[in-house]
């Protein structure tokens, strides 16, 4: 058995996280530069949400010495320098959400979740790096017979989107079958936290109880979904840079505890003290009925399980958006 190092014995080392000024990417770069790593983000900036509000997320990065942000789309720009002296990836740039990843917008989700996790992995073998860690998603399983799921199960993705991940998550495989890069492929079930995505049901629901606006709600509510805090996500990264797991290995990281979105409704204006306005919209293609995932792997492998509630999460997550309402003075 070996024992995990201190922040007192651990040697600081170059880390790379893409898609560093996102919702997922600008904290765990926060949490490594605050143990001492050097950080090399990338991100390009998309325009699928507000680029003032990503560059709003990385700015306390931003603020370290030990911080070097490189604006550059992975789809293009020249690797070998970025990964020139670094130990870890963690490869979180994508393009999210499952609603536009149909008709046209499928060019945009191939080329960002797809050709750009090729060119890195390529790259990344090319220059050596220890381990190469990817923000997979709990969208490749899609709609399955059983819960929760399990990382053997048939991955089945219900969305164009899922099969982009899924797509870059057998390149991950393949990468280290063929070349022996060692990758790990964490399937994130939603997450959630300050900084959420503004597309996503809980950032929703927090401005609608904050503002007055009805929430949209696809579907009847009856979905059921399980959700991850940011801090617990940040923590499964940190150790699947350092596990001792075989390269190709998938990981589910799931918050504990399935709710349907109804139950969430009644959640977040219980927390808030208000009624959930509510806008009523057809269900939408490629959403899937069910997630929720096992997390006995994830526990084994990397001796990682959840820490944060559903309930505790979403109090911390409204505060945040109380408080950059009262910043931009919505
Ligand atoms: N948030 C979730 O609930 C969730 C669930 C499952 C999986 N994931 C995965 O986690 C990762 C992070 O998600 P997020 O919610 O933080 O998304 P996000 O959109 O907030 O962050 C992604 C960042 O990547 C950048 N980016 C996209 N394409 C790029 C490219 N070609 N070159 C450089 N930068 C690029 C974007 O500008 C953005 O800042 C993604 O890979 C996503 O698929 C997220």
């Amino acid at each position: 058995m070996t024992s995990t190092p201190t922040a007192a014995t651990r040697p600081a080392r170059r880390m790379l996280v893409t898609g560093a000024a996102g919702f997922v990417g600008s904290h765990l770069a926060d949490t490594l530069l605050a143990r001492g790593d050097t950080v090399v983000g990338v991100d390009c900036f998309t325009p699928y949400y507000s680029p003032d509000a990503k560059r709003a997320a990385v700015s306390s990065a931003c603020d370290q010495d030990n911080f070097e942000l490189v604006e550059a789309d992975l789809r293009s720009a020249d690797l070998a320098p970025i990964l020139e002296g670094v130990d870890t990836v963690f490869h979180q740039a994508a393009q999210p959400g499952v609603r536009l990843s149909w008709s046209d917008g499928f060019g945009e989700y191939a080329s960002h979740n797809v050709l750009a996790s090729q060119r890195l992995l390529e790259a990344a073998h090319d220059a050596g790096v220890r381990r190469f860690v990817y923000a997979s998603s709990s969208s490749v399983y899609g709609n399955q017979d059983r819960y929760p799921t399990v990382e053997s199960d048939l991955p089945r993705p219900y969305s164009p989107y899922g099969v982009t991940k899924l797509a870059a998550e057998h390149l991950c495989g393949l990468y280290a079958e063929n070349w022996g890069l060692s990758t790990v492929s964490l399937r994130y079930f939603t997450v959630f936290g300050p900084r959420q995505r503004p597309d996503m049901s809980i950032h929703r629901l927090c401005e609608a109880v904050g503002t007055g606006a009805s929430f949209p709600r696809f579907g009847d509510g009856a979905q059921i979904r399980e959700f991850t805090y940011v801090s617990d996500i940040v923590a499964a990264n940190l150790l699947a840079a350092d596990a001792d797991v075989a390269p190709g290995t998938s990981v589910n990281i799931a918050g504990g505890g399935e709710i349907t979105l109804n139950e969430l409704i009644a959640m977040v204006g219980d927390l808030a003290g208000t009624e959930v306005g509510i806008e009523n919209h057809p269900s939408q293609a490629g959403d899937a009925k069910r997630n929720g995932g096992s997390t006995d792997k994830a526990r084994e492998l990397l001796g990682w399980g959840p820490q944060v509630s559903l309930r505790d999460g979403i109090a911390a997550q409204l505060a945040w958006h109380e408080t950059r309402r009262s910043l931009i003075g919505t």
